[in-house]
């Protein structure tokens, strides 16, 4: 595989927050996932979850995949139905959302009337389920309740991020956001973080372009670079 420039800017793992901004805008995703669309990958583990949890019928997805067009009327309306700071706290400004890039998902308990920005997703009984086991299946919960200086974005309980595997699962254990282990990948640009049967390391986006092995799955981190991975076994 040779990556190049074009290539920081797509994959699982990138970035998308305040200060970066996707940058693939008009790439529709086009796996379903109940009503909604969310990148193939993302869309079959999310599947899985569901089912592992034996909560298809108890969990609704509320929102995967939304175009720039949406995600703008979005912050517009909530401009000026919730006000500046709730908007600032809850949806995030066109092109700067995850929603844009088909790998994140809102999910609520399937109850009669969904809040579409804030669904309720209590962390107990199906719920609380879905959460521990996402990351086996590749899902974040992306803005934590204790992590709101790092992502700024408020504590969203029903926001889960398709970041695949084994990077959930070290995310969660070591507890870190996207933001952070973004940073933390930094670390391994000359060994690799081993992982369970997973070997992950960085490379700095340069001298591009730049020849893989196709033993390793890669992803732009939407920053600087790639994170690479490759089974051990
Ligand atoms: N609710 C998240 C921040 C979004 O609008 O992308
Ligand atoms: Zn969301």
């Amino acid at each position: 595989m040779i990556l190049t420039e074009n290539d920081v800017y797509c994959g699982d793992l990138i970035l998308v927050n305040k200060d970066h901004m996707y940058r693939r805008d008009g790439e529709t995703p086009f796996e379903r996932a109940g009503s909604e669309l969310l990148s193939q990958r993302a869309a079959a583990a999310l599947k899985l979850l569901l089912k592992a949890t034996d909560s298809e019928n108890d969990i609704t997805v509320v929102s995967g995949f939304r175009s720039y067009q949406e995600q703008r009327e979005l912050w517009e309306s909530s401009l000026s139905e919730n006000g500046r700071k709730f908007t600032e706290q809850y949806v995030a400004r066109p092109l700067h959302s995850e929603h844009q890039t088909g790998l994140a998902v809102d999910v609520g308990l399937n109850i009669e009337d969904i809040d579409f920005i804030r669904p309720y997703f209590p962390d107990e009984g199906k719920c609380r389920a879905f959460r521990l086991n996402a990351p086996k299946f590749g899902f974040i919960l992306r803005y934590p309740a204790d992590k709101e200086h790092i992502t700024r974005i408020s504590h969203e309980p029903w926001h889960f991020r398709y970041v695949g595997v084994p990077h959930a699962e070290i995310m969660e254990q070591n507890g870190l956001t996207l933001e952070e282990y973004t940073e933390f990948l930094k670390a391994y640009s000359k060994s690799e973080l081993i992982f369970g049967d997973f070997a992950v390391s960085y490379i700095k986006g340069e001298r591009l372009p730049l020849e893989i092995p196709d033993a390793y799955s890669v992803s732009g981190n939407n920053v600087d670079g790639f994170v690479l991975s490759r089974r051990t076994k």
